[in-house]
């Protein structure tokens, strides 16, 4: 066969310019970034808002538990930033976490302590998967560090889902979220207004929700944050005072040494 040198040309610049259309439009198409929005604790001397916290904490219990575990939050954590005792036995007692497998290599449901983390509603990856559509539901734990874009993502993601652009055909149980990398997602809008019903009586909107759970993650992701800053103050007011003795202690022990006239005698 033979290929004339225009047809070889033509093709070679068709291709190319595929290529870095291609390239193009992954960049600026792929999704969306998520804005700065002003958290409370991410000041440098801010704590977390405990209120917040607790309501976070609801969201998650209510609502995104029904898929989402928690590997390394355990329920006694929840005392040590918002939680009163009384409120950490409710929420385990209440909660059914797997047991270790049995001699059939079979996992069962016994009831939460304190100690316990929060479970998994899934046995296994396959299982979570399977209900699922085929995607896998992470870990919540961590989440917030490990997604570029913090809680500021898990905010816009829990509050951006939309009706996908003119053209753009979703695969069924998928659904347009501009801030998922890719903008289709496999995880169904968990909340709306009025998803949960909060304790201390703040409207359940879509974005009080979104903002209370993400601070929750935050804190979960960050559960030393608050301890890492009082130690740094400490720190400081400790290093100063320690400083500022030794500068003394040294002008003291050198005073008669500075002040000393020196005579030579022949
Ligand atoms: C009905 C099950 C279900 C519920 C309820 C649910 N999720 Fe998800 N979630 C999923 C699945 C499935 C994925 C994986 C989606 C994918 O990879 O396409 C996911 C993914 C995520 C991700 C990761 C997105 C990424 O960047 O990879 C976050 C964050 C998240 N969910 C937060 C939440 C929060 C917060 C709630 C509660 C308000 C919640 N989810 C409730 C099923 C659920």
């Amino acid at each position: 066969m033979v290929i004339g040198k225009g047809a070889l040309l033509v093709t070679g610049a068709v291709l190319g310019t595929g290529i870095l259309g291609a390239k193009i439009a992954h960049a600026s198409e792929d999704h969306a970034h998520p804005p700065h929005y002003p958290w409370n604790h991410n000041g440098a001397a801010e704590s977390f808002d405990a209120k917040s916290i607790r309501r976070g904490y609801q969201v998650y219990r209510e609502v995104c538990s029904a898929c989402h575990g928690m590997e390394y939050v355990a329920f006694r954590h929840l005392g040590e930033i918002a939680f009163t005792a009384k409120e950490v036995k409710r929420y385990a007692d209440e909660t059914e976490v797997w047991t270790e497998p049995d001699e059939n290599n079979e996992i069962h449901k016994r009831p939460a302590k304190s100690f316990d983390y929060f479970p998994s509603p899934y046995r296994n990856k396959l299982e979570a998967r399977a209900a699922n559509g085929g995607a896998l539901p992470p870990d919540l734990s961590g989440i917030v560090k490990a997604r570029p874009g913090g809680e500021d993502y898990v905010f816009a993601l829990l509050t951006g889902y939309d009706n996908p652009p003119a053209g753009v055909e979703l695969r069924e149980g998928l659904y347009y979220n501009p801030y998922f990398p890719g903008g289709a997602i496999g995880m169904a809008p968990p909340l709306a207004d009025g998803s949960v019903d909060f304790v201390d009586g703040t409207p359940a909107t879509l974005s009080q929700m979104a903002k209370d759970v993400s601070t929750f993650l935050a804190w979960t992701s960050r559960m030393e944050q608050d301890t890492r800053k009082q130690f740094g103050i400490k720190a400081t007011v400790g290093t100063v005072i320690v400083a500022a003795a030794a500068w003394y202690w040294k002008r003291f022990k050198w005073s008669t040494v500075k002040n000393a006239r020196i005579h030579y005698r022949d």
